[in-house]
């Protein structure tokens, strides 16, 4: 299904999920003018907060699932791991956007890669794994160092392992769970960045500057922008985030994260949503990610993508919330909290986005 006409304010849009993301789309949606309904199986859900209306039932509550999609204008979701038979049932009920198919390929590292690869874009060499046989064998053919990864579910580092020079093949497979695998390659890259990319229902594409990234304890922790890489590199990247989002017929935000090493730029994966790398945008540019996702299954016109000071985005993690009031009083610095009670270890509890001029 397509959109018919661009949505009016004060049309509904629902949203799968009720954690940060779906809560700063919610206050998107809401500054212009949309009201949102949450759909999300915590009761606590830090989107509830902020949104006119929420319903708590599991992922596979079809009833449930049913009565929402009748409710809401269009519906989109904040997580990729929205099971694909759920997906699927939305969007034979509702207008999804981003599309089940997107949201299938993204679900999956080896269809995911073996996609981008199609459109000859470069990717970490790669083979399937489902058995230690099997993993023995593709370390035989890709080498080591490699990290074996759970084909889906993975996020923030979960469900991978790194094959450094001496891993026993056995507590490698235990370690991810037995689970079917992908064994990438190890990529020595320079840095790690990612492009936001948006695509509206008539195919106009949008596209960020470019962050550079640094994790720690494989949580991201900075976005900079801009990167410390050249303006042609950084004119490829969002030319690579171009290719893929076009190919996907894609409606939404997208999140494309990349390795830079030496001149070359490999795809690690995409995100078929509103990206943590892409938070900067809601205080050093004009239209935010977040907006912008919502102009994008809205049909409205893609918003600018302008950029108006240099800025790096800072993680709050875990126990760091309780500097709220010094990150309060910093200067030209966009505060963000997430509204979630328990500040546990490793736990993103909100965000800061401090600005600097505009050089570069
Ligand atoms: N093939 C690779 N070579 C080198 N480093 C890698 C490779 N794959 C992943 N990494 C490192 O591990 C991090 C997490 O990997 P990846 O993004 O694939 O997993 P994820 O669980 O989806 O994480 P996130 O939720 O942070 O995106 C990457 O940002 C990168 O630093
Ligand atoms: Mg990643």
């Amino acid at each position: 299904m397509r959109l018919a006409k661009p949505l009016a304010p004060g049309s509904t849009i629902g949203i799968f999920g009720g954690g940060q993301l779906g809560r700063m789309l919610a206050l998107a949606a809401g500054q212009l003018g949309f009201k949102c309904h949450i759909f999300a199986p915590e009761e606590d859900s830090p989107a509830f907060q902020v949104s006119a209306a929420h319903t708590v039932a599991g992922y596979h509550d079809f009833a449930a699932l049913e009565t929402f999609a009748k409710k809401v204008d269009v519906v989109t979701y904040e997580f990729e791991n929205v099971p694909s038979d759920t997906a699927a049932f939305l969007e034979s009920q509702a207008l999804l956007a981003p599309s089940s198919a997107a949201l299938r390929t993204a679900q999956d590292r080896i269809d995911e890669k073996i996609f981008i690869a199609g459109l000859g874009i470069p990717v970490a060499p790669f083979a399937a794994v489902n058995s230690e046989a099997d993993l023995h064998n593709a370390i035989a053919r890709i080498g080591r160092p490699a990290v074996l990864k759970t084909r889906r579910f993975g996020y923030d580092g979960k469900g991978q392992t790194k094959i450094a020079a001496d891993t026993s093949t056995g507590v490698a497979w235990a370690e991810i769970g037995k689970a079917p695998a992908i064994l990438e390659g190890f990529i020595s890259f320079n840095k790690e960045i990612s492009v936001i990319a948006a695509r509206g229902w008539g195919g106009v594409i949008a596209v960020y500057d470019v962050p550079e990234n640094h994790h720690e304890n494989h949580i991201l922790k900075t976005s900079t922008v801009p990167a410390g890489i050249s303006r042609a590199t950084a004119e490829e990247a969002r030319e690579v985030a171009r290719t893929i989002i076009a190919a996907l017929d894609y409606v939404g935000v997208m999140g494309i994260e990349m390795f830079v090493s030496g001149t070359k730029l490999i795809v690690n994966e995409f995100a078929p949503r509103v990206h943590n790398s892409g938070h900067w945008t809601q205080d050093a540019c004009v239209v935010s990610q977040f907006e912008q996702h919502i102009r994008a299954i809205c049909g409205w016109p893609l918003g600018s993508t302008e950029r108006h000071s240099n800025v790096v985005m800072h993680n709050i993690l875990g126990g760091e919330s309780a500097r709220w009031a010094e990150y309060g009083a910093s200067a030209r610095t966009g505060v963000h909290f997430y509204g979630k009670a328990e500040a546990r270890r490793g736990r993103k509890m909100g965000h800061i986005n401090v600005l600097t001029p505009r050089q570069g």
